[in-house]
């Protein structure tokens, strides 16, 4: 047994609060408030945000192997795991696009596509922590077993 064993839901407020708040001041960025200090912060909370997200797939994985082994847990866990690796992805490119551009956020050519990855995130971050959750309080997993 681990220590301090299920490690997964101590971790997971950490991608969630990070990555809804960058990607809301970066969209509030690219939208209104044109403020440098304003981009600078969105992306120091989508870096923390997405190195978090590493640590709760990685603590979310090993939590899965003892998840009970009903057929409605066990897709919503793939769901939920698919969710989490597309939360990789997503920030993963954002950030890509931030390495080869310092300045992407005030890109006319970047502006939709930084605009639709930044509700992406948040819409995949917010129903993940939102699968995640019903696993837990509907379905008992983490606690019943
Ligand atoms: C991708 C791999 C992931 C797997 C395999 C996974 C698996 C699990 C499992 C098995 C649970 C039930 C509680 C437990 O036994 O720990 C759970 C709960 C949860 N997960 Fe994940 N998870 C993953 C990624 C994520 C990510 C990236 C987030 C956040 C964005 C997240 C957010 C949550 C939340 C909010 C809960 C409910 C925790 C609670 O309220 O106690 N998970 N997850």
């Amino acid at each position: 047994m681990i220590p301090l064993a299920p490690l997964h839901p101590r971790l997971v407020h950490f991608p969630i609060a990070l990555l809804v708040t960058g990607s809301v001041l970066a969209l509030a960025y690219m939208l209104r408030w044109q403020r440098p200090t304003l981009a600078t912060t969105a992306w120091l909370l989508i870096l923390l945000g997405w190195i978090s997200v590493f640590f709760a797939v990685l603590t979310g994985l090993i939590d899965r192997n003892s998840a009970p082994q009903d057929p409605e847990v066990a897709s919503l866990i793939s769901i939920h795991t698919a969710l989490g690796f597309a939360l990789i992805a997503v920030y993963g490119l954002m950030l890509y696009e931030r390495l080869r551009s310092p300045n992407v956020l005030d890109s006319p050519s970047m502006r939709w596509r930084l605009i639709a990855l930044a509700l992406l995130g948040l819409v995949l971050v917010l129903v993940d922590g939102w699968v995640g959750g019903s696993l837990v309080y509907k379905h008992g997993v983490g606690v019943l077993n």
